[in-house]
């Protein structure tokens, strides 16, 4: 009742303006909160049909999408559609799932590639099952996201095929860099950003743009959103190499330090190699091809020559300005500011993260 006369009055009031009230309304009223996507994308993993036979091919792929994770394709792509559009269905919610999919198998493979003995605070598929498991239930994982990803709407189908084909061998280019550069005694920031944008942020792009032609957006929002999740995905990269050496392991679930053990080329460790003279300089590269040192002491001495050169501030900094040039192309997309909002939340809660 009170409300209905506070209504009339502000009807009274401003007129013809309760129109655009009504229609700034309807905009912020169909947008669907965080909480709300992440239960429908889990929604739909947890109703994916995973056969029970062969139990080692099908075994793992049960055991990786049910081991939890972030989520964090399938959420950008659909958050990016409902940008554009009100309408969440399947036909947006199964190629944002296919993402998901992919991702899960590249991690499976990563995995083996990394020697990683945990995932998600559990122990990798290689680990738990064996190698040829790992191999096999990953690629079963890639036919199921195609499968997926072939739900979108038949008129988007040519152009969201074409551009996750083309997304997935990026992805396959970057770990190959990324294996490379294991054994290069120095890598550039080009090289090292060529690597993560092919190795993790082109996924993020494609995710965010596949939810945009999925909403039915221009051309140009539609560049305009890979172009945010391209951004987004170097920050995410950068970021998880930051945690691999200063995260909590609980949380992270991952083992700490695996990256130095590893001669990983991290930004951490470009930005020490740019920036390390005297002792430090031959220090750290002794550290990169030294025998006889444990990976204990190994990774010691690396987080010494990162604290005296103060990298963990720098590479904070680093992730700060990416975040900030993601969130700079987001206002560039031509949709009510209020639209927006979600996916802004989305990015931050991204850039906080502690696994
Ligand atoms: C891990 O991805 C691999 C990277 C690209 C850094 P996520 O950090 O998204 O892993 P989950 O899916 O949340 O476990
Ligand atoms: C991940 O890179 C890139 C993938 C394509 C899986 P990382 O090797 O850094 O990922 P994590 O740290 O094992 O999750
Ligand atoms: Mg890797
Ligand atoms: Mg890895
Ligand atoms: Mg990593």
């Amino acid at each position: 009742m009170g409300y209905e006369w506070w209504w009339r009055c502000w009807v009274l009031e401003f007129g013809g303006f309760e129109i655009f009230i009504t229609f700034a309304a309807l905009i912020i009223l169909y947008m669907y909160s965080i909480s709300e996507v992440r239960e429908w994308v889990d929604r739909v993993i947890r109703n994916l049909h995973v056969p029970g036979e062969p139990q080692e091919l099908y075994g793992p792929v049960s055991y990786v999408m049910s081991m939890g994770g972030k989520r964090v394709r399938p959420m950008l792509c659909v958050l990016s559609c409902n940008l554009f559009s009100e309408r969440i269905d399947n036909r947006v919610l199964f190629p944002a799932v296919g993402l998901e999919l992919f991702h899960a198998f590249t991690l499976v493979h990563d995995d083996i590639m990394d020697n990683a003995v945990l995932r998600r605070n559990q122990a990798t598929v290689h680990r738990k099952w064996d190698v040829n498991s790992a191999i096999l239930s990953g690629d079963v994982m890639c036919i199921a996201a195609y499968r997926y990803i072939c739900e979108v709407d038949p008129v988007y189908l040519p152009e969201v095929l074409r551009l996750f084909n083309e997304t997935a061998a990026q992805v396959c280019e970057g770990q190959q860099l990324d294996m490379n550069y294991e054994r290069h005694a120095v890598i550039s920031e080009e090289e090292y950003l060529q690597m993560v944008e092919r190795k993790t942020a082109v996924l993020l792009a494609a995710a965010a743009k596949i939810g945009a032609i999925a909403g039915g957006a221009s051309s140009q929002h539609v560049a305009g959103m890979y172009e945010f999740g391209r951004l987004l995905g170097v920050a995410f990269q950068i970021q998880d190499d930051l945690l691999d050496v200063y995260g909590d392991a609980d949380i992270f679930g991952k083992v700490i330090g695996h990256d130095i053990a590893c001669n990983k080329k991290t930004f951490l460790l470009l930005l020490a190699m740019q920036q390390a003279s005297g002792s430090d300089k031959r220090d750290l590269f002794s550290l990169l091809t030294g025998k006889g040192v444990s990976v204990e002491e190994k990774i010691r001495s690396m987080l010494d020559i990162y604290r005296r050169l103060q990298i963990r501030q720098q590479v904070e900094g680093h992730i700060a300005g990416y975040y900030e040039r993601a969130l700079a192309l987001l206002d560039t997309v031509d949709v009510a500011p209020g639209r927006k909002e979600y996916m802004r939340q989305f990015a931050e809660k991204l850039v906080g993260r502690k696994h």
